[in-house]
């Protein structure tokens, strides 16, 4: 079979020869110098006149040339003394036929400084190397506990006990909350009570990757699997997580063509990567998330009902801020504490009209929304007392909020309807404006979490901005 060696025109051999290793030597079977190039012969100190046609052990020092053209077998970095310094030598049996009949030698460094220097650059790259692997690994550790997941209230507590009392078993987890309720934090807190704590928790948001995308995310894909795919290949967060969990945030915003993927995934548990033929197993935990009704979901055919009943084998409600809100003082407690120490502020606290205040409002952003509010408090703080006047204007106006806050807006005080006679089209667009300002309020200004809070596009969401001219 032709390997194209034909082609190389023979003039071009002596170049070649001299390019692919600094110093090589080529003996017969009885250790005699066919071949020997000029940088080898410089460093021992000879001329390849003097050197081609005696044997290998009279010309170059402490050689083993001659032995591996006997024995046939390799010495890889072999240490050789030479001219007082060691060098480094490959020694490789040259076969024809099933036969041995020469050796190759190779010289990469010629003392151990040279060896050292490139030692320290290969040690660099390990040591860079450790320091990628050990972040990634970190990244893909759990980040809390349950001691994290505070409140005492017993709808939270009922919440907390059951994912507490199921991070044991391998059956898949639905967590249904309103945005901004903990849903991840109690992701984490169930894989780091799980034996599997010690292998990787793998989050991934079903919401924020391109559909296009997803499906490369999640299972990997083979090399050549399209245009951009990566040499090799990648993996995938499925392969990723295996041994541990894998956090599929908003699983409702998963496009119903990959849903099918996933659930053959959970029945099969093993996968084949996109533009491959093999079947990996995978054995990952399913932790799964959503602020979506997916019973509403199912019914109106935007979810599948057998990847519904896969997830949902063991389903934790986390309640809203609004139904437990005897937490409200010791979440804003703990926050204020994580706040001090990102701030490095100390011993801040809460004027009781402020908490009186906190406890009034009905969070639609949940903790998360509690969460901005107090880090705006921190920053417009000069003494240690937060006082109504450090909220953020939507909270110190807005008083005896009834449940809706969209209603409360039509209302005065005393709960009377004050909607003003005007063209039905006016009162929607006056209603649809407040909506707005109050999600970006509660969202810290932040447009995507604004609309999530809204459950309404991103795209949808800067259409009403514009119309409504907010900033
Ligand atoms: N029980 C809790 N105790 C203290 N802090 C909490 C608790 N629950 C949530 N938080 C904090 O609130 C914020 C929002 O939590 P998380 O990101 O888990 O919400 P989520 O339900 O996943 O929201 P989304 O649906 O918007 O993704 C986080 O900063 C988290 O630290
Ligand atoms: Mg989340």
């Amino acid at each position: 079979m032709s390997r194209g060696f034909e082609n190389i025109p023979s003039s071009w051999h002596e170049q070649i020869m001299n390019l692919l290793a600094e110093r090589i030597v080529i003996v017969d079977r009885n250790g005699i110098i066919l071949y020997i190039n000029e940088a080898y012969c410089e460093f021992i100190g000879t001329t390849i006149n003097q050197a081609i046609g005696r044997p290998v052990q009279e010309v170059i020092e402490n050689s083993r040339m001659h032995i591996v053209a006997k024995t046939g077998k390799k010495e890889l970095a072999a240490l050789q003394p030479i001219n007082g310094s060691e060098m480094i030598a490959n020694r490789f049996p040259l076969f024809e036929n099933g036969e041995v009949v020469g050796a190759l030698g190779t010289v990469m460094f010629r003392n151990p400084e040279e060896w050292r220097m490139y030692q320290s650059k290969i040690q660099q790259l390990v040591d860079e190397l450790t320091y990628y692997q050990t972040k990634v690994q970190k990244d893909l550790k759990s980040k809390y506990s349950f001691q994290d997941l505070i409140g005492t209230s017993s709808a939270f507590l009922a919440a907390k006990k059951l994912a507490e009392r199921v991070s044991g078993s391998n059956s898949s987890v639905l967590l249904i909350g309103e945005s901004g309720t903990g849903k991840e934090l109690f992701a984490h807190a169930i894989h780091e009570n799980s034996f599997r704590s010690s292998a990787p928790f793998v989050a991934i948001n079903c919401a924020s990757i391109p559909e296009h995308l997803l499906e490369s995310e999640l299972y990997g894909y083979e090399e050549g699997a399209f245009t951009g795919a990566k040499k090799g290949g990648k993996m995938g967060q499925f392969e990723l997580a295996n041994g541990g969990t894998l956090f599929l945030d908003e699983i409702g915003d998963m496009p119903l063509s990959m849903q099918s993927k996933l659930l053959r995934v959970l029945q099969e548990k093993e996968l084949q990567r996109v533009g491959g033929h093999k079947f990996i197993p995978v054995d990952v935990r399913i932790i799964a998330a959503t602020h979506r009704d997916l019973e509403k979901m199912v019914k109106g055919g935007n979810f599948r009902q057998d990847l519904y009943y896969r997830l949902n084998v063991i389903k934790i409600d986390i309640p809203p801020l609004r139904k437990r809100k005897e937490d409200i003082p010791l979440i804003s407690m703990n926050l204020l504490k994580k706040l001090e120490k990102r701030f490095y502020r100390k011993g801040i606290e809460l004027s009781d009209e402020v908490l009186k205040r906190l406890m009034e409002h009905t969070w639609p952003g949940n903790i998360r929304e509690l969460e901005n509010v107090l880090e705006r408090c921190i920053n417009v703080l000069d003494g240690k007392t937060i006082q109504l006047g450090h909220l953020p204007l939507y909270l110190r106006d807005q008083k005896n909020e009834c449940d809706d806050p969209i209603q409360s807006t039509f209302k005065t005080n005393k709960g009377t309807p004050t909607l003003p006679l005007q063209p039905l089209k006016e009162t929607l667009a006056q209603a649809e404006k407040q909506a707005i300002q109050h999600a970006l309020a509660a969202a810290n200004g932040n447009k995507l979490e604004a609309a999530k809070l809204l459950d309404i596009g991103k795209t949808s969401f800067y259409e009403k901005c514009k119309l409504y001219n907010i900033k």
